[in-house]
């Protein structure tokens, strides 16, 4: 939540200018408020407001300002409402000093009464505020910049990316890291701060992750970090990501969104290029040999983990819990050495999902992180890392990361179950030739069902509600569909097991409730057909998702039917994820709002 950036030195351009597309490629961690300022010879300029960052800049035209170094921020409101008082950046009494900070500070309210003991002005009601108030006191008590950072962030509970502008420093960008990401762009005669890569991607394509406890500052020729008082070397931590410039841009696509669910192809043909199949087996070993198998995760990741759940005990016969990251407290107890966790997370940031691993590994616990962020803080915390190769995602709604998570975890789940001897050669084969057959399926699916869906999203757009129901594999597929729709198109949507529905859901359904239906495991359609019987008899409009086999049989079934290609269920959780993402999108754009940018939602949320 909340996307900073910073920059030193000269990029060939005005810094306001550099500093607006940073932002708007972080756009998708927040987007309530924006603010840059930048610092030269006249000391600290700052332009902020509410709004989106265009709205910002056509207010303050901050592309037109220029300096030696600046920051910038988009915000995800936190503490105090969205306003142009509460927009970062915040600046200190005498306005010598500029923060931008991404995170919360836990104990902003004692700090702030103190500091307004001690004679400072606050303007804002943010936590923010006070660490360019502290930063004030100790750089006029006479302490170099560098020792007032680390006296200020002594000072600070809580979880913190930041960037600081000092005017009387105009050359660097102060930054310090506690929680919430932060990475440095490593350019010739320029370095960025960001809290995600594709900000700076335009630019640079070097880049060092920041850990836990650093800090330091930019210049235009040098990037300097320190930990408790001591450098630290970062030279042998500068990789070079091979994600292009273009990655992060819409290309031509009226929404990233769009552009994502339409990567899927690309995405899942790199990811599956990208997984070692010895490390994969490496690591089906230790699933199948754990005591037990937890698996955590939020959101969309979560119901990737949903469908790996699935797969280890139906497939390994394994003793799995799955649960969502911010609920790991129920754990604390019960988790012992001996055990495994598989942490999902496609940012690889995501904070009840670091605390779940950091606790499960406190405990003795080993670690798995799935992530699609290469270095990002919880594969970095974990002790075994699996990567999808999915490219950026931007959108706040994850798409292509989804089916990336979905291939790898499957192919996990078939490697351990044919290690314990839960299935043989034969079905492994299947289901390893099938996943790599996953993106010329999921790119013939894309073309046969898109007009179809879009037809059927000019129904869906004026509902108000909607079901999605399923059985086996495929209730986790409805439960993201769901996920989906609420987030982008804000229709009310709720996944149920279709048993389920029965005890209670249906009372809701009448003439017209979309209903649809996700048709994936063969031992479920007897008593799939009925319950898309029961809804049809209450007037409801009824779509099911099918593979081609079924038509025949169900194709009269569903007042709409959307057919994809035959496979077995495992790979239809990912071809059957490409019906239900067009539907949330296009039914989203046909009512009007931008999918790109659900309201109150950011993509990364990483406060608890
Ligand atoms: C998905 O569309 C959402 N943006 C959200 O639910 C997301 O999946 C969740 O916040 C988890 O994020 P992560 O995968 O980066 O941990």
């Amino acid at each position: 939540m909340c996307g900073i950036v910073g920059v030193a030195g000269g990029i060939g351009e005005r810094l306001g200018s550099a500093l607006k597309k940073c932002l708007e490629r972080l756009e998708y961690r927040g987007y309530d408020s924006a603010g840059v300022a930048v610092t030269g010879a006249g000391g600290i300029i700052v332009r902020k407001g509410r709004g989106k960052i265009h709205e910002v800049e056509a207010r303050f035209n901050f592309t037109a300002l220029d300096g030696l170094s600046g920051i910038g921020h988009t915000r995800w409101a936190t503490h105090g409402k969205p306003s142009d008082e509460n927009a970062h950046p915040h600046v200190d009494c005498t306005g010598e000093v500029a923060v931008a900070h991404n995170g919360i500070i836990a104990n902003y309210r004692e700090l702030k009464e103190q500091l307004t003991a001690r004679g400072h002005r606050f303007i804002s009601d943010t936590d923010t505020e006070v660490i360019a108030h502290l930063f004030e006191d100790y750089v006029k008590a006479g302490l170099p910049a560098l020792v007032a950072l680390r006296e200020t962030i002594r000072r600070l509970k809580g979880s913190y990316a930041i960037a600081l502008l000092y005017s009387r420093e105009p050359d660097r960008v102060f930054f310090a890291r506690n929680v919430s990401p932060l990475v440095v762009g490593v350019g010739e005669g320029f370095n960025f701060l960001a809290s995600d890569i594709p900000a700076f991607l335009g630019y640079t394509n070097r880049v060092i992750t920041l850990h836990d406890g650093e800090y330091g500052y930019i210049t235009p020729s040098s990037v300097y970090v320190e930990k408790n008082g001591e450098p630290v070397n970062v030279e042998g931590r500068v990789r070079v990501v091979n994600w292009s410039p273009e990655a992060a841009s819409r290309e031509g696509y009226p929404h990233f969104m769009l552009k994502e669910i339409h990567e899927q192809p690309k995405a899942l043909r790199e990811t599956w290029a990208g997984l070692d199949m010895g490390y994969v087996s490496k690591l089906s070993r230790i699933i199948a040999e754990a005591r037990r198998v937890f698996i955590t995760a939020s959101g969309t990741s979560y119901h990737a983990g949903l469908v790996l759940d699935h797969l280890l005990a139906g497939l390994a016969g394994l003793d799995t819990h799955v649960f969502n990251s911010s609920e790991y407290r129920k754990y604390l107890r019960l988790v012992r050495e001996g055990d495994l966790l598989v942490a999902v997370s496609q940012s690889g940031e995501t904070i009840d999902t670091l605390m779940a691993a950091r606790v499960f590994r406190e405990r003795g616990a080993r670690v798995l992180a799935v992530s699609n962020v290469v270095d990002s803080t919880i594969p970095r915390e974990s002790d075994y890392q699996l990567y999808t190769s999915a490219g950026p995602e931007i959108s706040v709604a994850a798409t292509k990361t989804f089916t990336a998570q979905l291939m790898i975890l499957t192919a996990l789940a078939a490697n351990a179950a044919l290690y314990n001897g839960g299935i043989g050669k034969e079905t492994y084969s299947l289901i390893m030739s099938e996943l790599e057959q996953a993106p010329d399926l999921v790119n013939a699916t894309m073309i046969n069902v898109e007009a179809r869906v879009r037809h059927i999203a000019d129904k869906v757009k004026v509902k108000a509600s909607a079901y999605y129901l399923s059985r086996g594999i495929g209730l986790p597929i409805a439960m993201e569909g769901a996920l989906k729709m609420k987030e982008v198109a804000y229709v009310h949507a709720e996944a149920y097991p279709a048993g389920e529905s029965k005890h209670g859901p249906i009372a809701l359904v009448d003439q017209g409730f979309p209903v649809i239906f996700t048709v994936t495991d063969d031992d479920y359609l007897d008593p799939l057909e009925g319950n898309a019987m029961e809804m049809a008899a209450r007037g409801a409009y009824t779509i099911g998702i099918l593979p081609s086999k079924h038509y025949a049989r169900l194709g009269k079934v569903f007042t709409e039917v959307i057919q994809t290609p035959d496979a077995s269920p495992y790979l239809l959780t990912i071809i059957q994820s490409i019906p239900l993402q067009l539907l949330a999108y296009y039914t989203a754009v046909l009512r009007g709002y931008d999918p790109d940018k659900p309201r109150n939602l950011a993509k990364t949320v990483t406060v608890e």
